[in-house]
Order: C-alpha cells, then structure tokens, then sequence
C-alpha cells in the first residue's frame, strides 16, 4: 500500500490515566469516581479505605515508570501519545480554588519527556473519572456548579501546560453516560433518563467552555471531542430496522452534533418528549454551547446490528453498549465483533455528516497473549486486526476523508475498563502483571511492536492488503 496516509500523519497510541498511572493517592491526588470501582465501569461503586485493594491503584505504574514506556514508543516511532490527565491530582477534592503543583508537576515532567523524543500529547480532560468530592456533595453533574469546577481545572491545565500540548479533548466517550451515568456524569447507576440528560446537558456546556479557554490560551491549539463510534446497521432491509437504526444511531450521533454544530438537534425535541424527558436549558446555556470544536475524534472498535424486534434476538455485550450480533461477522475472545470495513464507513459517515477533521483515538483488540519459553510473544491476531483497521482508514482517506491522525488503544498492556482486568491485553508491549495484581511489572516486547514501528516507519506502505 502506497501514499495514502498523509505526510505529518500521527501516528501513536492511547491510554488513559487511571487505566495506567497507578499511584493512586500520590502527591496529594484524591480520589476519582475511578479509584470507586476497582472491578471497572460496570462493577458495584465501592467506598474506599486506605491501602492497596484494586487493580487501578498500581495499574502499570506508568506514574513511576512513565520514562522507560516512552522511550519504547519512541522506539516504535510515535508521533503522537493520547492519555488523560487525572483531575484529581489537580484539585483533588474538585472544588478547591487553588491546584495541587505535585499534580501539575508530574504531567510536566511527562510531557517534558515525551518533547524528548518529539512525540506530540493528544490530552484528555476527564476520561472515565472526575473527583470523588465532586459527587459527593455535589452530585457530581448533576449539580451546574461543577460546570465552573470544570471550567477552572481546563483552564489551569491550559495556562500550565500551553507551549508543551497543542492537541486536547474534552470528555472521552461522552455517549457513555446513557449506559453507565456513574462512570459517565458521576450520577447513580439507577437514575432516570430526566437527570441523566440534565447532567449530560452540564457536561456539554463545560466541554464548550473548554473548547472557548482552549482557543483563548493555547497559541495554535486545536480541541476536539471524544466519541464511542458504535456504528450501528439494521439488521434486515425492513423499513421498520432501518428507521430504529436511525434512531438509535442519533442517540450517540446527537453528542457530536451539539459539539460539532452548537446546537440540540431538531430531533431530541420529540425524543425527549415522547420519553417525557425535561431539561433545563438557559438561554446563557444556548450561546455557550455555539463554541464548537476543531475536530472530532472517536474510539471504534465494532460495529453492530439493531432490529425492530429485539425480543427475538439474543443480545451482546459490547464496547459499552448491548448490540444483535452481525451473522456476516467473527468475534473476538471477549464477544466483540471485528468489522474493519465498518471503520472506513464511519469515518465516510461522519464526515459527510460534520466536514471536521477526524482522529481516531482508540482502536484496538484486547486478547489473551500467550509468552513462549524464550520471552516472546506472536501476537498475529493483534497484528491482522490492526492492520485490516488501518488498510480501511488508508480507504476512507482515498475516499476524500480528512484523517489527522490514529492512536491504536493500550500500545501497552494496561487495566480494561469494563471489568478491570490485565488478562485483556491490547499492547504492542506486554506488561508482567495478571489480574490478581501479582507480578514484576517488566515490560517485553511483542511481535506486534516491530511490526507497528515498520508501519509508522513506512507511513503506512508496509501495511497489507489481505482482502
Ligand atoms: C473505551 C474506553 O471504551 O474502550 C477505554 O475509552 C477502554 O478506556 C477501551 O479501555 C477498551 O475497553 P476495555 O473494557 O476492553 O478496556
């Protein structure tokens, strides 16, 4: 394959910080609404006393570790890293008026190593966790107080880290918040769709207002949005599976839609009143939410089916979302169906729908690696799906769509979101660590890291076309 990706195309991968950073109560961090649910985003929200109990709380210890992991990045020749910056070691409680400098150091010196070796940051603000103390006497977006507390924490990141990031993100997978409201909008798993949406509603105007302070403080920095691309079909030709895939296509599609075009879209208006949803929307709220972002990024890992008569058909649980499995379509170990083509529909989808740029933010298969007598570890399977992902992104950019950029997710093995498991591993370098937490922490190089460094090296020429 030849020529397709562009020439300052980045190239990288993606981790988030409480999937990998470990100390958790370091340098004056509080507690995030992560450090609460030790079995992952779907597990029970359990109270935390001191010591080590889950996975999280060392996770791959990228706090400490952070120089060697990037030096292996370097390796592979990232242009690019995404990860996150915990809020909670900037205002740990959420609600303080001055930040944590322990905090603010450390993702200094993180990003001070990664200039090093020229590997640009891609930031999240809040990716799956926001500060303990803000839900609890707040009730965390529930409340519109902690739009401001949000508001401050980006600005202070801003300020701070201007001439070092030029890349950020405001909420990862904002869409999540319908199917996990606890991980999402800090609200109890059990609320009601009204206060789901009204808590939505606060983290869209906090993420405009990101969007405002980004373009006032960071000299040519761009920010975008964070999206769980859960591309969905119909599962038959049946007008009535082609209007419910409409539907529920817009209940992910309306997030980029209020970011992307500041504005609710005229069809959340009869959705939220057949479904007798209320939401309190100021006219302030209205004139904020016209900040819109520079470019949309997204996660994508599968696609999936709906129908109109869904109680004919088993359900699975994937990325976040219960979806009718594609009978066209094999699994991964985890139940997740492999569709590359669906990647390159979606980027064409949604630049047809925004005309932004696109950045794929997260891409990857989680799979059990088996490490042979020798050390190593031939992880073909990781190699075939990402390089039929990325022949179909080579597509999409043939097709005329605007690609700035690929993360794949985890480019080392880090601790799943769903459930907390090191079992699940998504890296090109394999961390020494199982799900009970025992073990030494070495890194090891798979198969998969020579071959993503001869991709990033050739600019995407060695990859195959095995169609
Ligand atoms: C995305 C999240 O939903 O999927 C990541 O943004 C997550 O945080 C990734 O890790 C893969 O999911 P899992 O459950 O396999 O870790």
């Amino acid at each position: 394959m030849n020529g397709k990706f562009p020439q300052h195309f980045l190239w990288g991968g993606a981790v988030a910080a409480n999937q990998v950073e470990g100390a958790y109560q370091a340098d004056g961090k509080g507690l995030s609404t992560s450090d609460l649910q030790p079995q992952g985003i779907f597990g029970a929200i359990t109270p935390r006393t001191e010591g080590d109990s889950g996975i999280k709380d060392v996770a791959i210890d990228f706090y400490h570790r952070y120089p060697e992991d990037i030096a292996l990045f370097a390796e592979m020749g990232f242009k690019c890293l995404r990860t996150s910056i915990a809020w909670t070691r900037i205002f740990p409680q959420g609600d303080e008026e001055t930040p944590n400098e322990a905090g603010l150091a450390f993702y200094d010196r993180l990003f001070d190593e990664m200039a090093k070796y020229g590997i640009q940051p891609l930031i999240t603000l809040s990716h799956y966790e926001m500060p303990y103390g803000l839900v609890k006497h707040y009730g965390g977006w529930g409340d519109r107080r902690t739009i401001d507390f949000f508001e401050r924490y980006a600005r202070t990141v801003f300020e701070r880290y201007k001439h070092k990031v030029k890349h950020w993100l405001t909420f990862n997978e904002i869409n999540m918040s319908l199917h996990a409201p606890f991980t999402g909008v800090g609200l109890p798993q059990e609320s009601d769709k009204s206060a789901i949406y009204q808590a939505i509603h606060h983290q869209l105007v906090a993420s405009a207002k990101a969007v405002k302070a980004c373009h006032e403080i960071v000299p040519e920095g761009k920010i975008g949005n964070m999206l769980l691309g859960g591309i969905l079909y119909p599962l038959s030709c049946k007008p009535e599976d082609l209007l419910e895939t409409q539907r529920q296509n817009r209940d992910w599609l309306f997030f980029g839609d209020v970011q992307a075009r500041g504005y609710y879209p005229a069809y959340m208006q009869r959705f939220f009143r057949e479904n007798g949803i209320q939401v309190a929307i100021t006219e302030e709220d209205r004139q904020t939410l016209r900040e819109t972002i520079d470019f949309i990024s997204f996660s994508y890992y599968m696609s999936g089916c709906v129908t109109a008569d869904p109680e004919q058909y088993e359900t699975a649980r994937g990325n976040i979302l219960d979806m009718v499995p594609n009978p066209h379509l094999a699994s991964s170990e985890w139940g997740w169906q492999i569709d590359p083509i669906g990647l390159r529909y979606l980027l064409n989808v949604l630049y047809d729908r925004y005309q932004k740029p696109l950045f794929i933010v997260e891409n990857g298969l989680g799979a059990k690696d088996r490490v042979e007598a020798d050390g190593s570890i031939h992880d073909d399977y990781r190699i075939n799906y990402l390089n039929d992902h990325l022949v179909q992104v080579a597509e999409a950019i043939d097709d005329g769509v605007e690609v700035m950029g690929y993360t794949s997710w985890g480019p080392i093995d880090l601790v799943s979101a769903s459930k907390a498991e090191m079992s699940k591993r998504y890296g090109f370098i394999h961390v020494d660590r199982d799900d009970a937490g025992n073990g030494s922490l070495a890194r090891r190089r798979k198969k998969s890291f020579f071959w993503y460094r001869d991709v990033i090296h050739s600019n995407g020429a060695s990859l195959k076309d095995r169609r």
